[in-house]
């Protein structure tokens, strides 16, 4: 098993492009505010380049994005203003570990980020009303077959077994989130940057689909089948 690579411009650019493309944002952010009420704050706590911040910002939340990365936080640091959402949305770098809080945030939201089989009881304690976690259903991803196999933060089984004590729903989300590609090169680079062999290569653009867009003329389809957890403080 190998770890994803690190955030990169590079990385985080086609991601956003994945993000806009299959409008993943809003799916994810659909679902968060069904459960959310309206004039509570939310932090998306490992926020990664900040898409679901964004777009909960934009909803009209009062939104903090934390993450540790300095890449990522630079990245945002010139995003939220580009987007004109800095009244509503507060950047934090730092690490969870030292956060040391209680309540903080009526909403934390943690999209395949944290250990919640170790860490939940550190999680909950962030929140006044609740800890929305999202984590993926399945290791496999679209751009492995035997190259690399995400390192997953936490597995289902393992979060109930630590729920079976507290109030939760579980919702079921499945969506696409493919990644649009300028051409074949990129399509190549792509693969390798996450760690694909030339076998894994191989069975990754068996999939690839020809599209006729004006910018991206390839597309490497992935069903995200994704499991939403709703836990009461
Ligand atoms: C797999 S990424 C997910 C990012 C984003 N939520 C998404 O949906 O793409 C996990 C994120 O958690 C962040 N992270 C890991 N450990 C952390 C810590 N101790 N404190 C703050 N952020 C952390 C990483 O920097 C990374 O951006």
């Amino acid at each position: 098993m190998r770890k994803m690579p690190p955030w990169t411009e590079k990385r985080i650019e086609w991601y956003q492009r994945a993000v806009a493309w299959n409008r993943f944002d809003r799916v994810l952010a659909d679902h968060i505010c069904r459960f959310i009420n309206e004039g509570e704050t939310v932090c998306d706590m490992g926020c990664g380049t900040g898409y679901v911040a964004m777009e909960l910002a934009r909803r009209g939340y009062e939104t903090t994005a934390f993450d540790m990365n300095e890449v990522t936080m630079a990245y945002l640091r010139q995003e939220v203003p580009a987007r004109g959402l800095q009244d509503k949305l507060s950047l934090i770098e730092g690490s969870w570990d030292d956060l040391d809080v209680e309540g903080m945030w009526d909403n934390v939201v943690m999209v395949f980020a944290g250990h919640m089989d170790k860490e939940l009881e550190k999680f909950i304690r962030f929140c006044r009303k609740r800890l929305i976690v999202i984590i993926r259903e399945s290791r496999k991803s679209h751009v492995q077959a035997s190259g690399i196999t995400p390192q997953i933060h936490t597995k289902p089984a393992d979060i109930e077994k630590v729920l079976r004590c507290r109030r939760y729903e579980m919702v079921p989300v499945v969506t696409e989130f493919g990644q649009p590609l300028e051409s074949m090169e990129e399509a190549v680079e792509y693969l390798k940057t996450f760690g694909a062999d030339t076998e894994s290569e191989k069975s990754a653009l068996k999939n690839i689909i020809r599209c006729f867009d004006s910018e991206y003329t390839y597309f490497l389809p992935n069903e995200k089948k994704m499991r939403m957890y709703v836990i009461e403080r």
